[in-house]
């Protein structure tokens, strides 16, 4: 078992802590936001992330981890160092390095000797040549390895310990393999050691694959409403290919959330400064774009100027509070200006949507946004959206309309119920007069 540091706690940070900590290491989380490190030392977890306060706090207890917001004294006699920090698109798409430059300047001026240095953070393909610029005009003797992240939210903690596959990438001979030996107790884990740009790659392909099947299914989804087919009975027949899969075949409102739309940017940004053709990567973004579009306006035409719309869901998806790049708060930011809107999430509804929201009230209680409501627009497949008396829901209502964002309910259910139902790739449908 070894000592390892993790400079940043956020959702990558702290569940790889907690998950590391629980095969047997000694971590130590770092971060520069204080509060953030006492809420963490103190066995709360500053976002909803299912199953992940427990472990920490397994990990808390079992002294095996702990959360410092002095980096140089979690390096002392630390070997391993996994930077876990931001790496935010800029306006052109490039990923802005600045808190990865920090976490290797602060390495280096550490008296600490030889170090391996695990960057988790998604960084551009090829930027290894100039981090170790940095350390080299240091002085500094450390190894840069490549070991990227594929936790989704809502399921990080049992990603951690089942990973579909564990990634290690290294320019020096014998590195990843030693790297790799900090994740030996993870059950059936494939391993891939590779060089640091084959590892790269792999966490940039492997989110452009997956946000160009969520791009590809809501195309199909428009031609499914032209010519009154099911969308998800499409997916379905297609998804039995096995070439194909079922998963990631699901019409919606577009992806969201902080990975896809930065890491297909940065991809983007890092082909087009290489001279190479961006024409499937710029199709994908723009799918998803057009696909906010074709929401906004079916929601528009669901109801006229001033009336009120309940919007049910703004996380980007089910199972966080996270609204980063959230569709759904897009669609709200689309809609507030013209139309009356409350909004609803069991989770998500707080300071982070408000800023994002002004003047938008916001409710955790769904019963109180559909008071009084001309339409409901379900955007976020919450399980308790998809449980919803439909009954009850028209009782509350000032008229029966929902459109349905993420498929989650039966059009013939809901008609009815004498509502008039929208939706992705589902024909509109409105009740027997
Ligand atoms: C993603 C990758 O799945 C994960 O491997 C990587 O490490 C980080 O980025 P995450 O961003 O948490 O994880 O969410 P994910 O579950 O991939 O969904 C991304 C977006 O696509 C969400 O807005 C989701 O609603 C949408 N989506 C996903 C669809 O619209 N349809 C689908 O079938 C699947």
């Amino acid at each position: 078992m070894e000592k390892i540091a993790i400079i940043g706690t956020g959702f990558v940070g702290v569940v790889t802590a907690a998950g590391l900590a629980d095969l047997g290491h000694t971590v130590i989380g770092v971060d520069i936001d204080e509060a953030k490190i006492d809420r963490l030392r103190s066995g709360h977890v500053p976002f909803s992330e299912p199953k992940l306060e427990p472990l920490v706090r397994k990990g808390l207890y079992s002294g095996r981890l702990s959360f410092t917001a002095e980096l140089n004294h979690a390096l002392i006699d630390t070997t391993y160092i996994i930077v876990a920090v931001p790496t935010p698109p800029d306006k052109d798409g490039a990923s802005d390095l600045s808190f990865v430059h920090a976490a290797i300047d602060a390495i280096s001026a550490h008296p600490q000797q030889e170090v391996v240095i695990i960057v988790k953070s998604t960084v551009p393909v090829g930027c290894f040549k100039t981090l170790q610029a940095r350390l080299d005009a240091n002085d500094k003797r450390a190894s840069l390895v490549s070991c990227p992240e594929f936790l989704a939210e809502g399921q990080a903690v049992s990603d951690f310990f089942s990973p579909s596959r564990t990634v290690v990438g290294a320019n020096q001979a014998g590195v990843a393999e030693r790297v790799a030996e900090l994740f030996e107790g993870l059950p059936g884990a494939r391993l891939i050691c590779s060089n640091a740009e084959t590892a790269q790659l792999i966490k940039y392909e492997s989110n452009k694959q997956l946000a160009m099947r969520v791009a590809s299914i809501n195309d199909t989804a428009a031609r499914c409403e032209a010519f009154g087919a099911d969308v998800h009975e499409v997916a379905k027949g297609m998804g039995m290919d096995p070439r194909i899969g079922e998963h990631f075949l699901r019409a919606g409102i577009g992806y969201g959330g902080s990975c896809f739309s930065k890491d297909l940017a940065a991809l983007t940004y890092t082909a087009r400064m290489a001279g190479l053709p961006t024409g499937l990567l710029d199709a994908v973004a723009e799918q998803n774009e057009q696909q906010l579009r074709r929401v906004v306006a079916k929601i528009r035409e669901m109801i006229t100027p001033g009336q009120k719309v309940a919007v049910f869901g703004l996380a980007f998806k089910p199972l966080t509070s996270d609204v980063r790049s959230s569709r759904a708060i897009a669609v709200v930011q689309a809609l507030m200006g013209d139309y009356t809107v409350i909004a609803t999430d069991p989770v998500a509804a707080g300071d982070e949507a408000r800023i994002l929201l002004p003047g938008v009230e916001l409710t955790d209680n769904p019963w109180r946004a559909a008071k009084g409501a001309h339409c409901a627009a379900f955007l976020t497949a919450w399980d308790e959206y998809r449980q919803i008396s439909l009954e009850l829901l028209q009782l509350q209502m000032a008229r029966p309309a929902i459109f349905d964002g993420p498929g989650i309910f039966d059009p013939n259910k809901v008609v009815k119920a004498g509502f008039r139902y929208s939706g992705i790739g589902r024909p509109s449908r409105s009740p027997l007069a």
